[in-house]
């Protein structure tokens, strides 16, 4: 494992009355094994296929590979369609290990195409898409674990209907591949009647837990990374999480020291990546954080209404927003720093600019700037007593960002464990997408749609 986990500033140690002191570790190894039995011995079974995404074959990652480079020489852009689990993780991924300002580059210097993540329906989104891609040279990788999320089957209509007319009926299947469950849901059937390439996502592999199968794979070959080192990571992460010891194990301690804050109050997590390229990480932090944990009841009924709200944050820029309440508001928090230590460019301080500004900066770096930011914020976050703990990049690479990603769904998994709660399902979310087909207007959902009518608003708490 490359990357490294630094505790100390969660500890009574460093920060006193409001850290977590080492009896209280030491007195909770019941827990920690039931924690660590539950998902380790459920790994690869049941909702935990997860676990086993790295172990693809090699033949199956050479395939990959030469899909990626068959896209590669022919498409200007590539566009996923895909919500939740379904976009996260490509967006993430595509920010962390691309060019940051990858579809903005001369032709000559993108080493992929153009990529764009949708991820939403906003009509003036989708509609500035289409300004910005050349339909007849997109492909589009439409991606929905169900085949039945509303916002990408309405995006794979809009679409599929534009390459008909652009490319005629029969080009306009070549342009398009399905990542979707195989034998169910709406998507797979018309992949299968319109004869479009299918992706699989393994069944007991869910949307946020997913970046690491095809849902990922797909976008991340057609980026042209290296994909068979992003899963070595995961893998090397995947070792260091089947650790019994939780000294040794990364995602067993910060899960448990994050649930026993919770515990204590701090019901705020905090993501604070000090590097531009990894902002979305905290995207994909806060959604597995937030739909795993987030839960009404536990395995036995009871009601918890548990879980902790993920919020994100980007250093330095961040520490001239939200850093004031860090340090001073309440002691409800817990911030994730995300540092690395060797940036992929180095950008000197010029020494010999003679305006009379600045001095103390001149002859340095904004790498070294950047280093002495976040180290500064964590010492000043640690002198308030505010809990905080570090995840330490050596450098930002496939293999690491494949460790990174294993270690959020370990840390998820084991915290959901400590919480006795289950970790993969989302009923609060699936109402909401039953409430959206009725108010669409699809067969079958006539009682919700009579229940969200019943629903009179008080014209004496409307504003005009
Ligand atoms: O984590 C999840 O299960 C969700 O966020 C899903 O990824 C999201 O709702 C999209 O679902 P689907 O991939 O079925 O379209």
């Amino acid at each position: 494992m490359k990357l490294k986990f630094d505790y100390n500033n969660m500890m009574d140690s460093a920060i006193g009355e409001h850290g977590i002191k080492k009896t209280e570790i030491d007195g909770a190894m019941k827990a920690h094994k039931a924690a660590f039995s539950e998902v380790i011995d459920n790994s690869g079974k049941g909702w935990q296929e997860w676990a086993d995404t790295p172990l693809i074959s090699a033949e199956e990652i050479t395939k990959l590979n030469a899909f990626g480079k068959k896209i590669r020489e022919k498409a200007s852009s590539f566009v996923v369609l895909g919500i939740g689990g379904s976009a996260l993780g490509p967006i993430c991924v595509f920010n962390a290990l691309l060019h940051l300002h990858h579809n903005e580059l001369p032709e000559k210097m993108r080493k992929a195409p153009k990529i764009y993540v949708e991820d939403n329906v906003d009509p003036e989104r989708m509609a500035a898409l289409f300004d910005v891609i050349d339909i007849k040279t997109t492909y589009f990788n439409v991606i929905t674990k169900s085949g039945e999320t509303s916002e990408t089957l309405s995006q794979f209509i809009i679409l599929y209907n534009m390459l008909k007319k652009a490319v005629g009926e029969k080009a306009a299947k070549e342009h398009i591949f399905v990542t979707t469950t195989i034998g169910k849901g709406a998507l797979y059937n018309v992949a299968k009647k319109e004869g479009f390439e299918i992706f699989e996502v393994p069944a007991g592999v869910g949307g946020r837990f997913s970046v690491l199968s095809n849902v990922g794979l797909v976008p991340f070959a057609v980026m042209g990374l290296d994909i068979e080192s992003m899963l070595a990571g995961a893998r090397a992460m995947r070792s260091a999480c089947e650790r019994e010891d939780i000294y040794a194990n990364p995602a067993l301690m910060t899960a448990f020291l994050q649930v026993k804050s919770m515990q204590a109050g701090k019901n705020i997590s905090v993501m604070m990546p000090y590097a531009d390229g990894l902002k979305t990480m905290a995207d994909f932090y806060c959604q597995i954080w937030a739909e795993s944990l987030g839960k009404a009841v536990d395995k036995n009924n009871a009601t918890v209404n548990c879980g902790q709200t993920p919020a994100k944050s980007l250093g330095v820029t961040d520490q001239h927003s939200q850093v004031q309440l860090y340090t001073e508001g309440p002691y409800d928090k817990v911030v994730t720093f995300i540092g690395v230590e060797k940036f992929g460019d180095t950008v000197d301080i010029p020494a010999d600019e003679k305006a009379d500004v600045g001095d103390f900066l001149k002859g340095h770096t904004m790498n070294e700037l950047i280093t002495a930011e976040r180290k500064s914020t964590e010492f000043a976050l640690t002198k308030a007593g505010r809990s905080n703990f570090t995840i330490m990049f050596p450098e930002v690479n496939t293999e690491t960002v494949g460790e990174l990603l294993m270690y959020f769904m370990y840390e998820t998994a084991f915290a959901g464990a400590y919480l006795n709660i289950d970790t993969f399902n989302q009923p609060g979310v699936e109402e909401g997408k039953k409430a959206t087909f009725a108010m669409i207007g699809r067969a079958g959902y006539e009682q919700k749609l009579a229940e969200l009518n019943s629903i009179k608003k008080n014209d004496a708490y409307i504003i005009k």
